[in-house]
């Protein structure tokens, strides 16, 4: 089919729900990367080997008798370590067997969240630059992505979530610790939040805590802590980012159990059940792994990257969590961040990800975001080329 006609094809035969997405900026730049031989901060997955104790115990698992289906909601093992970890860390008492469900990463959690609430003509608040697998799920189920701008040092405008909201609003969707600015919201944040959705109680919250685990300045508060939000609140998790696992594709959501009962039946038809080798895998594995020792490995790669790079002539922005550096490039070029994040790679040798891209209407301030979770050996030959620049 020529070019035309399949444009043709999709949009008025098929009907694409999906025209506007192409192929996304990550499999962009990792290709020019590859192409390039040039070393890759843009993807956020970790290049360090995995854990020895996960890998034996995978080793001893995939030869026992673990290969069948597991339970629907999830391996009921790999439940319980999740509501005794969430009792532990965030004094939340969850019901194993009605308010947990392992997903296929958190990406299935998101789409499924949102497939299961969002109805055709629904708005769903986004909060830009934000993460890109809100809009499409909001797309594929019939509702209107909203998109409101952070501030400019990427902290929550609590004005402009407040006059976005309309009486079409079912959802607003919040990443914290966020991907890809790596700020975190603050007890004054939730307030602020807590003070609006109290004359919307319709409105229910999607918690993407995927970086829960790593956080800097100060502690990660979780939805879980929120007795006034709990109630209409998904929050989403996923093994790959806590446990640097991230093709493992594990996560899970906690939902009280009205909602939770809505999207177990979405989940049942989407995936049934996650595959058994990771959940007991897992499972195993979170009886001798420490959550604590994330952040602090983590802590040391920032503060790595940052000392290394802090004579450059990339400008540091704040970066109180999750494995992502963003940088201004002001002092080096005027040219959009897309095309400066390619001449980096082809004529320096460093892949990044342009930050206007997480934005609907492309916002560009001349930023871009660099993944720290790298050995570091990569981070140093990184910083060594964006030193010269
Ligand atoms: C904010 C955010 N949410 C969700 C995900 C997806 O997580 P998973 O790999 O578990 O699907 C990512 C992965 O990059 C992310 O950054």
């Amino acid at each position: 089919m020529k070019k035309l006609e399949r444009v043709y094809f999709l949009y008025f035969c098929v009907m694409s729900k999906l025209p506007n997405i192409t192929t996304s900026i990550f499999s962009v730049m990792s290709q020019l990367a590859n192409e390039h031989g040039a070393i890759n901060l843009s993807q956020g997955f970790p290049n360090f080997p995995e854990d020895e104790r996960l890998l034996q115990i995978s080793e001893r698992l995939i030869r026992s008798n673990i290969h069948q289906y597991t339970p629907m909601a999830g391996l009921p093992s790999l439940l319980e370590k999740i509501a005794n970890q969430t009792l532990k860390q965030y004094g939340r008492k969850v019901n194993t067997a009605s308010e947990i469900l392992i997903t296929a990463g958190a990406t299935q959690g998101v789409f499924t969240a949102i497939n299961t609430f969002v109805n055709q003509g629904d708005e769903v608040l986004i909060l830009d630059p934000s993460y890109d697998s809100y809009e499409p799920s909001v797309l594929v189920a019939g509702g209107k992505p909203v998109r409101v701008s952070l501030n400019d040092d990427y902290t929550p405008n609590f004005n402009r979530i407040e006059s976005a909201i309309s009486t079409k609003t079912k959802m607003i969707v919040i990443n914290n610790p966020h991907n890809p600015t790596g700020r975190i919201w603050t007890e004054q944040d939730f307030e602020a939040l807590e003070t609006i959705l109290e004359k919307h109680p319709q409105i229910l919250i999607l918690g993407d805590e995927v970086y829960e685990y790593i956080t800097f300045s100060q502690p990660h508060i979780s939805f879980n802590t929120r007795p006034k939000l709990v109630e209409r609140t998904i929050i989403a998790s996923s093994f790959g980012k806590s446990l640097h696992v991230t093709g493992w594709k594990v996560g899970y959501l906690i939902a009280p159990e009205h909602l939770m009962f809505e999207m177990k039946k979405v989940h049942q038809f989407l995936v049934f059940s996650v595959n058994s080798f990771s959940q007991h895998a897992i499972s195993e594995y979170l009886d001798v792994v420490d959550f604590s020792e994330v952040s602090k490995m983590y802590q040391r790669k920032r503060d790595l990257f940052q000392n290394l790079i802090k004579n450059s002539r990339f400008e540091l922005m704040p970066c109180d969590g999750t494995y992502f550096q963003v940088v201004n490039y002001n002092q080096i070029s005027n040219k959009n961040d897309v095309d400066f994040a390619k001449e980096l790679i082809v004529n320096h040798g460093v892949a990044s990800i342009p930050i206007s891209v997480f934005y609907n209407d492309a916002t560009d301030r001349h930023m871009l975001r660099f993944c720290f979770a790298k050995t570091d050996e990569t981070l140093i030959a990184a910083t060594e080329k964006l030193n010269q620049i």
